[in-house]
């Protein structure tokens, strides 16, 4: 039987905006997605000439998200959207998520989940009461070695899991780009667009995610520094955070966008009682696992040893290298097949973005207060 791509719209990504492209990307990979639709920007001229550009259909470009809603909602159930990718930034998350999981889509949404916890917990409770799914876009979970390394350490390989050590350094916001006209910065140092967090929620996320979903260990306390490097800035550029997991393993979480040269330096480094294991994302077909009584081991992509779980992720042959769109890729793959319904692949979504919305704000509690711990709200389930 043929099978039909599933039909996206998506909400920002307009001309010069930086991840609605990688969405597109990553979306078409597979051929499961085909982007038909969009609000790509407020200003008009930017979102015709995005869409002019995509080869849409004029009429499926729409003036705004409440009209692309309305438009694609008014359509048969054969051509409409199936999905919304919302690549705007963080203050309309919350708001944009929920209308368009209440009009019938499921969501494909940018991280941070949202402004706060409360408004995370809404789109919980959105996509519960819509039966629609809900992905949430940690796109370093979708890497085949990150995969690997979790699978490993969940069968045991390391034994009992006593260190999680997560860096995620960039420097691009060492200067004040902000005021001077960079978009990216404007919003992002901003707290009404970007919420309690700069620096933690736009990339201290990334690390706590990657650190929990990895490890599979949460964890119940913090005791945090944030920072601020650049005079007049009003969020964090720095984060600091020691975390303390539930079973008593112990890490160090440290996020900062004014390491001066560094570019994209994600990093996890996770020990046991038997050995450790070792990933960086600006090296991702590489795992390095090191061990008490035996020589070190590199995992490659696409070589010896690999879980099924991660072969299964991988595209090409080893030694061709794969990247961050084929790991954003692997998120959009996963969440066609949910939606289709015969779907068993793991993909980020409302669990993940409330456990990282817990964390930003109890990072901001310990911060400011003279606390030494602060608990990360276990919630209902976790
Ligand atoms: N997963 C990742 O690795 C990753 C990487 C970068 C950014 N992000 C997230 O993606 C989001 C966007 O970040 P960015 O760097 O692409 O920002 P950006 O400023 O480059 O792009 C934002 C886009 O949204 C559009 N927009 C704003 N309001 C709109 C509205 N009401 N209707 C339609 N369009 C609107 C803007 O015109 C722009 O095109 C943020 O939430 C950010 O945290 C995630």
């Amino acid at each position: 039987m043929v099978r039909h791509a599933l039909r996206l719209g998506m909400v920002g990504g307009g001309e010069g905006a930086f991840i609605g492209a990688v969405h597109r990307m990553a979306a078409a990979l597979d051929g499961d997605w085909r982007l038909v639709a969009g609000a790509f920007s407020t200003d008009a001229g930017r979102n015709q000439r995005t869409g002019d550009a995509l080869g849409l259909a004029p009429q499926r470009v729409y003036a705004s998200f409440d009209a692309m809603l309305a438009g694609e909602r008014a359509l048969p159930e054969g051509e409409r959207i199936d999905a919304v990718a919302v690549v705007t930034p963080n203050h309309l998350h919350a708001p944009m998520a929920i209308a368009a999981l209440e009009a019938g889509f499921h969501v494909f949404c940018e991280k941070p989940m949202a402004m706060s916890v409360a408004e995370a917990e809404a789109i919980g409770a959105a996509a519960k009461a819509s039966g629609r799914h809900f992905a949430l876009a940690f796109t370093y979970s979708g890497y085949p070695l990150v995969e690997e390394a979790r699978a490993r350490i969940a069968r045991g390989d390391l034994g009992a899991i006593r260190l999680v050590q997560v860096e995620y350094l960039q420097g691009w916001l060492s200067r004040p780009i902000d005021e001077q006209g960079n978009k990216q910065a404007e919003w992002r140092t901003d707290p009404a667009r970007a919420g309690l967090g700069g620096c933690l929620g736009d990339i201290g996320t990334h690390a706590f995610q990657l650190a929990e979903h990895v490890s599979g260990l949460r964890v119940d306390s913090v005791s945090a520094d944030l920072a601020i490097h650049v005079p007049g800035r009003r969020l964090d550029d720095d984060v600091s955070a020691l975390l303390r997991f539930a079973g008593g393993a112990r890490g160090v979480l440290k996020a900062s966008q004014v390491a001066a040269g560094e570019e994209n330096g994600l990093k996890l480094r996770i020990h046991g009682e038997q050995g450790g294991l070792e990933w960086a994302q600006m090296e991702p077909n590489t795992l390095t696992l090191r061990w008490l009584d035996r020589p070190a081991e590199i995992v490659r992509a696409g070589g010896p040893g690999l879980q099924d779980s991660t072969a299964a992720l991988l595209r090409t042959p080893s030694g061709h290298p794969e990247g961050y769109v084929e790991a954003f890729a692997n998120l959009y793959r996963a969440f066609a097949a949910a939606i289709r319904g015969g779907g068993d692949r793991w993909f980020p979504g409302v669990a993940d973005g409330l456990r990282t919305m817990r964390f930003i704000e109890a990072v901001v509690a310990n911060a400011a207060s003279d606390a030494k711990w602060t608990m990360v709200d276990p919630g209902e389930k976790e």
